[in-house]
C-alpha cells in the first residue's frame, strides 16, 4: 500500500524576483531515501529550504503537500510551525544552525525545549547516545563548547546529533558528510541509514559525491540549472544514466588507477531555470538544434525511472 508522507507538484522556488527551482516534482514514500545531486548552484540547497519554509524563499508556484496538508495554502506562519514540528535539517554550514557564540549546551536545550522534547533527568545521557552515534566520544567537552571554537567537520556532526534528538519524521540533511574525513563519512552515513531502517525515518540528502547517494538513496534526483533532470531508484538513475548530464556526472568519478577523469568543461548557468530550451545543451555531446527549443518535460523511460532530454542527435531520424 502506498504511504506518501510528503509530495512536491511543479514546485517553482527562488529569491526576490528570480525562481532558483523550476518544475520540480517528486513523492517520498514514509522510510524512503531520496538523495538529489547536482553540481554547484543547480538549485538542491533551495529545494530543502523550501520543503522548511525558510523565510527568504518565495514560493511562485506548485505545491508541497506534507502528510495530506497542501503547505502554501497555509498562512507562512502556520506553515513555519508545521515544517518544523514535522522536520528536521542539517544545514550545509553549522552558521545557519546555531549561534556560532552560544555554547552548544544552551542551544541544545533552547532547541528541545522549543519542540517540547526536553527532560534535564535524561538529557546528558540521550546528549551522550546522540554525539556518539557521530563519533563524538568527548561528549561532555564538545557540548560546552560554542560553535566558532569547534572545526567544520565536528559542526556538523554536531548539527546531525541534535537532528537524531529531534527524531522528526523526515530529516533533510544538507551535504551532511562534505566536511568529514572518508572513516568518519561512512559512520554517518551508516547512522542515516540505521535512522531509517530503525526508526523509518524518511529523508533527503543533499550531496555532491555519488558514492553516498549510491550507498544511502532509494531514490536519485538530478537537479541541473534548478531543474531535475533524471528521476528514478539509485540503481537505475547511477548503473543505466539516461540523461547525458547524469552520464557526465557518473564518468567524472575519479578511480583509484592513478588518472583523472577528463570532467565536464564548462559549469552550469548561474541564471536559474531557462523559460524553454534545455539548459544543458550548451555542455551536451549529443546536442542537436532541437535541444535549444524543447520545452522541459520529464518523460518515463523505465519502470519509475524519468528523464527530461529530448534525445539530441539521437533522437533524429
Ligand atoms: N539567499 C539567496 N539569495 C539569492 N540567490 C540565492 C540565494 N541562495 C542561493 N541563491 C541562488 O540560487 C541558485 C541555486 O542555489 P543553491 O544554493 O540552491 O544551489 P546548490 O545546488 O545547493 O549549490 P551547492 O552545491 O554549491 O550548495 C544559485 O544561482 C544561487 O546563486
Ligand atoms: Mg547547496
Amino acid at each position: 500500500m502506498s504511504d506518501t508522507i510528503l509530495t512536491l507538484d511543479r514546485l517553482c522556488v527562488g529569491y526576490g524576483d528570480r525562481p532558483a527551482a523550476a518544475d520540480v516534482s517528486f513523492s517520498l514514500q514514509r522510510g524512503e531515501i531520496l538523495c538529489l545531486v547536482g553540481e554547484s548552484g543547480c538549485g538542491k540547497s533551495t529545494v530543502l529550504k523550501a520543503l522548511m519554509a525558510a523565510p527568504e524563499i518565495r514560493l511562485f508556484s506548485g505545491a508541497i503537500t506534507l502528510e495530506g496538508t497542501e503547505l502554501s495554502a497555509l498562512p507562512p506562519k502556520q506553515r513555519r510551525k508545521l515544517c518544523c514540528e514535522k522536520m528536521g535539517i542539517v544545514f550545509q554550514t553549522p552558521e545557519a544552525t546555531f549561534n556560532p557564540i552560544r555554547s552548544y549546551r544552551r542551544q541544545f536545550i533552547e532547541t528541545l525545549k522549543s519542540h517540547g522534547k526536553y527532560d534535564p533527568k535524561t538529557f546528558d545521557a540521550k546528549v551522550a547516545e546522540a554525539f556518539a552515534k557521530v563519533e563524538l566520544n568527548d561528549w561532555r567537552r564538545v557540548l560546552g563548547e560554542c560553535p566558532f571554537a569547534l572545526s567544520g567537520g565536528m559542526n556538523q556532526r554536531v548539527a546531525l546529533a541534535l537532528a537524531l534528538l529531534l527524531e522528526q519524521e523526515i530529516l533533510l540533511c544538507d551535504e551532511p558528510t562534505s566536511a568529514l574525513d572518508a572513516t568518519i563519512q561512512l559512520q554517518v552515513a551508516e547512522e542515516l541509514k540505521r535512522l531509517r531502517d530503525k526508526n523509518g525515518v524518511t529523508q533527503v540528502i543533499v550531496t555532491h559525491n555519488l558514492a553516498l547517494a549510491h550507498f544511502l538513496a532509494d531514490h536519485i534526483g538530478v537537479m541541473y540549472a534548478g531543474r531535475l533532470v533524471e528521476f528514478g531508484r539509485a540503481c537505475d538513475v547511477l548503473c543505466s544514466p539516461q540523461h547525458p548530464y547524469t552520464k557526465s556526472l557518473r564518468a567524472a568519478i575519479p578511480s583509484l588507477d592513478g588518472t583523472m577523469p577528463d570532467g565536464l568543461p564548462g559549469s552550469p548557468p548561474m541564471t536559474g531555470p531557462a523559460e524553454r530550451g534545455c539548459e544543458f545543451c550548451d555542455r551536451c555531446p549529443q546536442t542537436a538544434e532541437a535541444c535549444a527549443h524543447a520545452p522541459y518535460a520529464m518523460r518515463q523511460v523505465g519502470d519509475g525511472h524519468f528523464v527530461s532530454c529530448c534525445g539530441g542527435k539521437e533522437a533524429m531520424p
